[in-house]
């Protein structure tokens, strides 16, 4: 019986600790910059489609990145736990059509999207920010490389 307990203890235990970082999380927005040297440099003017699709060096710098800008909001991994949209829904749709042109345009708009929300934001109806806006951090590299992310999390996900 004492066994048990302690063993039941040592779960709490655990839960709690591998809990807060994420509870922490929510509070903290500081953006944090991703550091994107060890890829392919894009130059000043930006892509209209993410030129890092399947990159999977890219893929990890954007893990990385989500990990400490992103998940404490749109969940660990990527799957969302309620707090702002599910991010794996926006590629979900385009992954799934049957023809290669298909899929690129349809991926074309979402990474648009993605661009978008990432760099400028959105507010409220009151004009307060829910999502922040990561102009001043982010370079070309840093968002197409977590786009890369959610896609290859996206694929994961249908495909587990
Ligand atoms: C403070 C919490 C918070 C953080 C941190 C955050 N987001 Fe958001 N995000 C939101 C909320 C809330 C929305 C929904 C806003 C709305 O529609 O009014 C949102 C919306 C989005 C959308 C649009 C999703 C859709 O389905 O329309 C994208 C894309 C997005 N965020 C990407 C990111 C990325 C990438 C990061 C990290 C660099 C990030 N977000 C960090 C809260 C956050």
């Amino acid at each position: 019986m004492l066994k048990l307990k302690g063993a039941f203890g040592l779960l709490a235990a655990s839960v709690l600790v591998s809990m807060s970082p994420l509870a922490m999380a929510h509070g903290d927005v500081t953006p944090h910059p991703i550091d994107t040297s060890s890829l392919k440099q894009l130059g000043t003017t930006w892509a209209d489609a993410n030129p890092y699709r399947g990159d999977k060096l890219a893929v990890s710098v954007g893990a990385e990145g989500y990990m400490h800008n992103c998940a404490g909001c749109h969940g660990l991994n990527a799957v969302a736990g309620g707090v702002a949209p599910d991010l794996l829904k926006l590629d979900a749709d385009c992954l799934d059509m049957d023809s290669k042109e298909q899929q690129e345009a349809c991926l074309k708009d979402t990474d648009a999207y993605f661009k978008e929300v990432t760099l400028s934001g959105k507010k409220n109806g009151e004009g307060r920010y829910t999502m922040p806006a990561y102009s001043a951090v982010f370079s070309q590299e840093a968002v197409w490389a977590l786009k890369a992310y959610v896609d290859s999390r996206t694929h994961e996900e249908l495909h587990k």
